[in-house]
């Protein structure tokens, strides 16, 4: 048959026809009413009306899409939708509520904030950078390389700033969502998207520590997230609380030039030695004391293989952290060995070290609360005008600390490096299917997702870095671009296979969950100390952290296991399954292509075509 012959017009017009089919005769009454495609076999039902309808395979329903938050999540999302998605008949907004993209980035300014793994690998895979010019890069470096990607992929045009999202509500007669958005001016918008990703960080609600008295201080109160970058600290009597990653990066910068610092912890710490995994060693490129690259090395870089390469070795040298992570391994005593080695070293035999060494050292494994490098922070503990505070705040009052022993300590300044709200709880409310509230079952709950991005009772909704994330087990980057890759393949789906929504299964997710806890169990992140990834406590379960390396949780999503899905077709696929096979011709034969090259494919070609290939065997 000649191509020619083959109707295309009629394809975007016989589509609108059926979307409007779909809204008139969707379902009404807002039960659920998804078919259980997976589930049970039940008997032959065919419907005797049944019709072929008239589109080729392939054919894309309309979409609309809605992601919140322009951090490296939703970043990674608008690069897919302009890389893979252009005329794919499905739009993309990105709502985000500040005034930048950046997220963690452009929010995060304390002196000192610089992501602590290695920058070259703290980049997305496919966009490198040669100038990075220290091993680690400062929050503004980070800031710098996220707007440079985003113009590269032309991703400013999905974005919508200074638009906060205050509900999402699935609507089970339309099936889609209905988003409630704030405007800058105060004014609130509801856009009816197909689909949700809620791209809003982990690390985003910042928090001001539980504290009697907190905010009746006079002095300037100030927290590591919301820092004032106008406030000179020169000559100032500091207080600072708290030592997690944040404050470990704070304390020596303001220790150069504060007139005293009282530095308050109430948890033991391990302070990573360089060279380690995450430190340079003696085998990278020229560095100078600070990890300045030398010119030399940022010279060389300009050299796309030659940077490949580092690449490569700063990854497969950071997944070492992983075997560490098991908590009985030989590995893992050894670290513990050369840690304590370090940092009694570092601290040095003086009245102050000894003491520092006896606070701090500890008696849980390494890495069970988040380890960093933490360059200068045990040097600035034994500074003279620094003080190390073990769990000695009683109260704040309008001058000052008031110290479990009673005293009354006067300062111009509290730091709170006290963290965020890691409840895994959403901000505002999303009500899924059947009235279900996230926010209410994760309180109730311990919060579980499957994989991390995809909750029951959520249809046609994704989360980036929801709970048990590959955010401690190698590279959570390449996690983030494998997940919005997964969130592509549900897309096709829905709009190929006339799927109007679909909800990951409760039996799924738990068997899932129990598999993760099941494997956590031998991680060190179970063990005995207190960390943001069992949500504040010593002992609960760990909710943040993935059970494998990153690299495993690539392999893991690689191929969507759609048998674990609650899938709900279309009103008009309802009758058979198979009516996306429409008229039995493919897209580009209806449009007049040629598709005869498929005949020619050597093998690797069609081996390519058909077959994913094996990422990490
Ligand atoms: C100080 C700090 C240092 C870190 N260092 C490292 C590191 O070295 N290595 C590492 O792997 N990870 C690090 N992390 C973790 C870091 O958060 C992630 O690596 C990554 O940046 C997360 O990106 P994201 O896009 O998922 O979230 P975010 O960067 O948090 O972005 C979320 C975005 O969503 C927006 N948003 C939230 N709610 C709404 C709403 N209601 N409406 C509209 N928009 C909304 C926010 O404004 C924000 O822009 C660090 C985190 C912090 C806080
Ligand atoms: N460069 C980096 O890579 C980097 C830098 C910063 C942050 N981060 C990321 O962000 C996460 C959060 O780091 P964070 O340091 O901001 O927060 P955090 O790890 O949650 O640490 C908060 C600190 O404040 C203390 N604290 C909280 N409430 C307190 C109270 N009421 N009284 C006294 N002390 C209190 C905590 O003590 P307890 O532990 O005893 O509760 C802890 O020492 C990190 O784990 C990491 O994932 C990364």
């Amino acid at each position: 048959m000649a191509p020619s012959i083959i109707a295309t017009a009629p394809v975007e017009s016989a589509f609108a026809e059926l979307h409007e089919k779909v809204q008139t005769n969707g379902n009404r009454n807002g039960s659920s009413v998804f078919t259980n495609e997976g589930s049970k076999d039940s008997a032959p039902h065919l419907d005797p009306s049944y019709k072929i309808i008239e589109q080729p395979i392939g054919t894309r329903r309309p979409i609309r899409v809605a992601c919140m938050g322009a951090g490296y999540s939703g970043l990674m999302m608008a690069i897919v939708f302009s890389e893979s998605m252009q005329d794919k008949n499905a739009e993309l907004v990105l709502y985000e509520r500040n005034e930048d993209l950046g997220g963690t980035w452009l929010e995060n300014r304390y002196p000192g904030c610089k992501c602590d793994i290695p920058a070259h690998n703290y980049a997305y895979s496919f966009a490198a950078n040669p100038e990075w010019p220290n091993y680690y890069a400062t929050s503004q470096q980070i800031h710098d390389y996220m707007h440079s990607v985003a113009d590269k992929y032309d991703c400013n045009k999905y974005i919508k700033y200074q638009h906060t999202i205050k509900s999402a509500i699935w609507n089970e007669n339309d099936g889609k969502w209905d988003i409630k958005v704030q405007q800058a001016d105060g004014t609130v918008f509801t856009d009816n998207v197909d689909v949700f990703i809620n791209a809003g960080g982990v690390l985003n609600n910042w928090k001001w520590p539980n504290i009697e008295g907190l905010h009746s201080f006079k002095g300037k109160l100030i927290h590591s997230a919301r820092w004032d970058q106008d406030y000179d600290f020169t000559g100032k009597k500091v207080a600072s609380i708290g030592i997690g990653s944040s404050g470990i990066q704070i304390v020596p910068q303001l220790a150069k030039v504060v007139d005293s610092m009282d530095v308050y912890v109430r948890t033991q710490t391990w302070i990573s030695p360089a060279p380690g995994i995450n430190e340079p060693t003696a085998k990278d490129p020229d560095m100078d004391a600070e990890y300045n690259f030398t010119e030399g090395t940022l010279e060389i870089f300009k050299d796309p293989e030659v940077l490949r390469e580092y690449r490569v070795a700063i990854m497969d040298r950071r997944i070492e952290n992983f075997k560490r992570a098991i908590a009985e391994s030989d590995v893992q005593k050894r670290a513990q060995e050369l840690f304590r080695a370090s940092m009694t070293e570092r601290l040095g035999d003086s009245p102050k070290g000894r003491k520092a060494l006896q606070y701090l050292l500890p008696d849980f494994p390494v890495g069970c609360r988040r380890q960093t490098p933490g360059p200068g922070f045990l040097e600035a503990l034994t500074q003279d005008n620094v003080e190390l505070n073990w769990d000695d705040v009683a109260r704040v009052t309008e001058n000052g600390i008031v110290t479990r022993s009673g005293e009354v300590k006067e300062y111009d300044v509290i730091v709170c490096a006290t963290g965020f709200d890691t409840s895994f709880r959403p901000s505002f409310p999303v009500i899924g299917r059947n009235g279900v509230d996230l926010g209410q079952l994760w309180e109730t709950e311990q919060p579980k997702a499957y994989f991390g991005f995809l909750v029951p009772d959520m249809p046609n909704y994704f989360c980036f870095i929801g709970p048990n994330s590959p955010i401690s087990n190698g590279s959570l980057v390449l996690g983030i671009q494998a997940t919005a890759v997964y969130v592509y393949k549900w897309l096709e789906k829905l709009q190929t296979e006339m799927i109007r929504s679909f909800e990951v299964r409760k039996d799924a997710n738990e068997e899932y969950n129990q598999h993760m806890q099941e494997y956590l169990d031998r991680t060190v992140w179970t063990r005995g100390c207190r960390s943001w990834y069992k949500r504040g406590t010593v002992d609960g379960p760990v909710v943040a952290i993935y059970g494998g390396t990153s690299f495993h949780f690539m392999e893991a999503i690689k191929n969507p296991r759609w048998e674990d899905f609650h899938i709900d077709r279309m009103e008009v696929a309802r009758a058979n399954r198979f009516a996306y096979l429409g008229n039995g011709f493919t897209q580009r034969e209806s449009k007049g292509g040629s598709a005869g090259a498929t005949q020619t494919l050597d093998f690797a070609e069609y081996w390519r075509l058909f077959v994913l290939p094996e990422i990490h065997n």
